[in-house]
């Protein structure tokens, strides 16, 4: 290890950061660093003083843009209160606040916040209260001791949410370690299958869905899914009435429901949480990623009093899990501002302004390209799907990494993007000017005409 008084300059950082740094879902051996020192809005400013502008909101979770002063604010002012206080038996009143908050926002009926660290750890509380549940309630329901997942999930990266995720160039091989879960099709409006189309998708899927909790239900302690968009798997979207058929199956199987709006909560599909655009609400809600407006680490698992109730009373019927830093007082003190920014700027106001106008420049200047399979958007959730024929949607060779170059040649018009492997993915900051759409959607057409 070298150490001297001299400050590096960013070739020596770039080393060091190869060496020390074990980078998430990156190749390491062809890791080429990108190293940013501050940011101001939705702007990123690397080591070198290049400006890129935040196309993917630091992996989906940036709300208001970096270094708002409102929520820098708020982080100081709590920094000079307490740092941090455990949620093992005790409170502080910025967390209270917070869960007072979630509840007023939240969709009808879910009023207790279990909060943890990420969002991973969010979804493994959601599997685990509602195992618990069925176990403790008035009449329990002991062999219900499995989960229904859709295929090509994405829930975290802990052991538990791998088990109900199904990407499989993430997931296959940790499979001899997963417990069992039962799978039913999810729905792609892009790439339906054969017989099925847009106008009966939402029927046929809600079908395949039926048959299998009409078979299974006495098992599963719950479904979980992604409302609306699944993220990782591709930002592939539900028709329409999906949602909403999921809810009133579930009830009518007795199925506890968790929605794991980890990436499409907090304003990002144009409503606060996906859940509101089919006005249903689940027993189980995990939140984390834009809850602090994506500023510090926090998730928020969020029950209705039927689950609570169940675990109130004798020692045994406590839930036995935690993490050191949940609830923590400064990610609260960052959400809270977050939740009061929304409300100071018309944030949901500029999701709608800058969706409409994503829209229309995604048709008229990329949807013709030769590349461009499918262009699918709900709120500033874009996906660009490319392939390798437009007519029979035959996927591109991945070996080729078509989507990877083209972000690589955006980031020469200042915008950074990662793309989920071909699929070109737009998720800025919901602060966006339409100035900045349009770079992005600018520097998109400049990469796909380097290829
Ligand atoms: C839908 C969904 N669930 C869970 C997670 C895991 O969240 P975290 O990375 O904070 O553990 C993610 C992360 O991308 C996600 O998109």
């Amino acid at each position: 290890m070298t150490s001297d008084n001299s400050t590096p300059d960013w070739e020596q950082y770039a080393s060091w950061d190869k060496h020390y740094v074990w980078h998430a879902f990156t190749q390491m051996r062809d890791y080429k660093p990108l190293i940013i020192e501050s940011a101001d809005r939705c702007i990123l400013k690397d080591v070198e003083g290049n400006e890129l502008i935040d196309g993917v909101s630091s992996l989906w979770c940036n709300v208001h843009g970096h270094c708002h002063p409102k929520i820098n604010a708020a982080i100081s002012a709590q920094l000079n209160k307490v740092a941090h206080v455990t949620s093992l038996g005790m409170s502080n009143p910025t967390s209270i606040e917070l869960a007072r908050r979630l509840a007023m926002i939240t969709p009808s009926g879910l009023e207790h916040t279990f909060f943890s660290g990420d969002g991973a750890s969010s979804v493994e509380v959601g599997l685990k209260m509602a195992f618990q549940y069925w176990h403790q309630r008035e009449n329990p329901k002991l062999q219900k001791n499995t989960y229904l997942a859709l295929g090509s999930a994405y829930h975290g990266d802990t052991l538990g949410s791998v088990s109900v995720g199904g990407v499989a160039r993430f997931h296959e091989m940790f499979e001899p370690l997963l417990f069992k879960v039962i799978r039913v099709e999810n729905p792609n409006t892009y790439r339906l299958p054969a017989g099925v189309t847009k106008e009966n998708a939402t029927q046929y899927y809600l079908e395949q869905l039926e048959t299998t909790l009409a078979a299974h239900h006495e098992q599963v302690a719950a479904m979980v899914l992604e409302p609306l968009v699944q993220g990782a798997a591709g930002l592939i979207m539900q028709p329409a009435g999906y949602l909403r058929g999921v809810r009133e199956l579930t009830r009518k199987y007795d199925v506890l429901l968790i929605a794991d709006e980890i990436a499409v909560g907090f304003g990002r599909t144009g409503t606060m949480f996906a859940c509101d655009h089919e006005g249903i609400s689940p027993d189980i809600l995990c939140l984390a990623k834009g809850i602090t407006g994506g500023y510090l680490a926090m998730s928020a698992t969020v029950a209705t009093t039927e689950i609570w109730n169940a675990f109130l009373g004798e020692s045994m019927k406590t839930f036995y899990h935690g993490h050191t830093y949940g609830g923590n007082p400064l990610a609260a003190a960052a959400a809270l501002a977050s939740l009061d920014v929304f409300e100071e700027e018309n944030t949901l106001n500029n999701v709608a302004i800058q969706s409409q106008l994503l829209s229309e420049l995604l048709a008229d200047k990329l949807a013709d390209h030769p590349l461009v399979g499918d262009i699918r958007q709900r709120g500033l959730i874009v996906a660009i799907e490319l392939v390798a024929n437009k007519e029979n949607k035959m996927p591109l060779d991945p070996a080729l990494a078509t989507g990877t170059k083209v972000c690589l040649a955006a980031r020469k018009k200042g915008v950074w993007l990662r793309p989920l492997r071909d699929t070109l993915v737009i998720m800025p900051p919901l602060s966006i000017s339409g100035e900045q759409v349009t770079q992005i959607v600018n520097a998109i057409e400049y990469g796909l005409e380097q290829l």
